[in-house]
């Protein structure tokens, strides 16, 4: 039996005020309460993640001892997200991510310069440990924006970057477990089906499923942003799918006029609504990043309402406006949403809001 994106229950979804503007017509029509939250004020150069374990922490502080010394966020944020791209027990984010439907592990990363207003990014790259970082050369060395599949691996072949298998034990032992279970229509599997040869069940309930992902934004002492999107995408996706992370607008936008947003969740709904671009105009209209956020989870969960009334979304949105301030928000997941923060008041994690629906 294939397996599929968990269902997720129906939830009170809390309506928060909007302003007029962008999207704001569609917004309107959801039901409509008191906002719950505000944006954490926060000042920079501050630097946050959409992480929140301990190798994010690691790459807060490595990001921030950048910033203290009067370092740029580009430089701030490619090296905080390179350390959680090479932690191999993070699997939703490059070295050990879940691998495709072949077993290929695909990486989609994405980097934009508030500054210059330039942007690169890598997509279904292959056996790059940090592809953030080639995003960035992409970005600096070409007037290209987007590199794909074996042109994005060449590309970084030719300035360096060591080819590596990007398996781990766990991650090829998960690809291994889906593929014996996920469909009972071929040949893959213990004897008798999901049972092992000694006689005992196996266990399949075990095996993930996730769009990993993670997201570094960062404003410096100069008040210049930047940020940086980065994932090994959906587990189990079909060859050459790539998502939102390297689509400049939908996983990653940077004003820096403004302020920066990203997205992780299911990237076909981020591209559709150009998730992040979305929340970076909402601020411009006046929106908080926090208010932003929910926004665009709004604006997800309405336009689904019209086509399946028990869709739910997965998304999680950060953003970060140019002052400091940041905001959090996601829907469909059990969990509150958080993010790891580091500036001149120290590190830690700060919570978000999951918005819920009444319809
Ligand atoms: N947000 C990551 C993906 O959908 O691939």
């Amino acid at each position: 039996m294939k397996r599929k994106n968990s269902q997720i229950n129906r939830r009170n979804f809390v309506r928060h005020s909007v302003g007029a503007g962008v999207g704001a017509w569609a917004l309107d029509r959801l039901p409509k309460t008191e906002m719950s939250s505000q944006s954490r004020s926060a000042g920079g150069p501050i630097i946050m993640t959409s992480h929140s374990n301990d190798t994010a922490s690691d790459a807060m502080g490595q990001g921030w001892s950048i910033l203290a010394g009067g370092g740029s966020s580009l430089d701030a944020v490619e090296r905080s997200a390179n350390v959680i791209e090479v932690d191999p027990n993070d699997s939703g984010v490059g070295n050990g991510g879940l691998p495709n439907e072949n077993g290929v592990i695909q990486l989609d990363s994405s980097i934009m310069d508030g500054k210059t207003y330039n942007a690169g990014a890598v997509a279904a790259i292959e056996n790059i440990k940090t592809p953030c970082s080639v995003a960035r050369l992409v970005m600096e060395r070409t007037d290209h924006v987007i590199l794909v599949g074996q042109g994005a691996l060449d590309f970084a072949i030719s300035y360096g970057f060591e080819e590596v298998d990007l398996h781990t034990e766990r991650s090829r032992n998960a690809y291994l477990r889906w593929r014996e279970e996920h469909s009972d229509r071929d040949d893959y599997g213990p004897p008798d089906h999901l049972t092992a040869p000694d006689g005992e069940e196996e266990d399949y309930d075990d095996i993930p499923f996730h769009y990993g992902t993670t997201n570094v934004l960062a404003v410096d002492s100069h008040g210049d942003i930047s940020g940086i999107t980065t994932t090994s995408g959906l587990s189990w996706k079909i060859n050459g799918r790539i998502g939102d992370s390297p689509i400049i607008g939908a996983g990653l936008y940077v004003d820096n006029d403004i302020g920066a947003a990203g997205a992780t969740g299911r990237g076909e709904d981020v591209i559709k609504c150009c998730g992040s671009f979305y929340i970076v105009m909402r601020m411009s209209q006046g929106r908080s990043p926090q208010q932003a956020c929910e926004d665009a989870i709004e604006f997800i969960v309405h336009k689904y309402r019209n086509v399946n009334p028990n869709f739910f979304p997965s998304e999680k949105f950060v953003a970060i406006n140019k002052d400091g301030e940041m905001g959090c928000a996601s829907m469909g997941s059990n969990r509150i949403p958080s993010m790891t923060v580091r500036n001149s008041d120290g590190l830690r994690i700060e919570e978000g809001v999951r918005t819920q629906y009444t319809g």
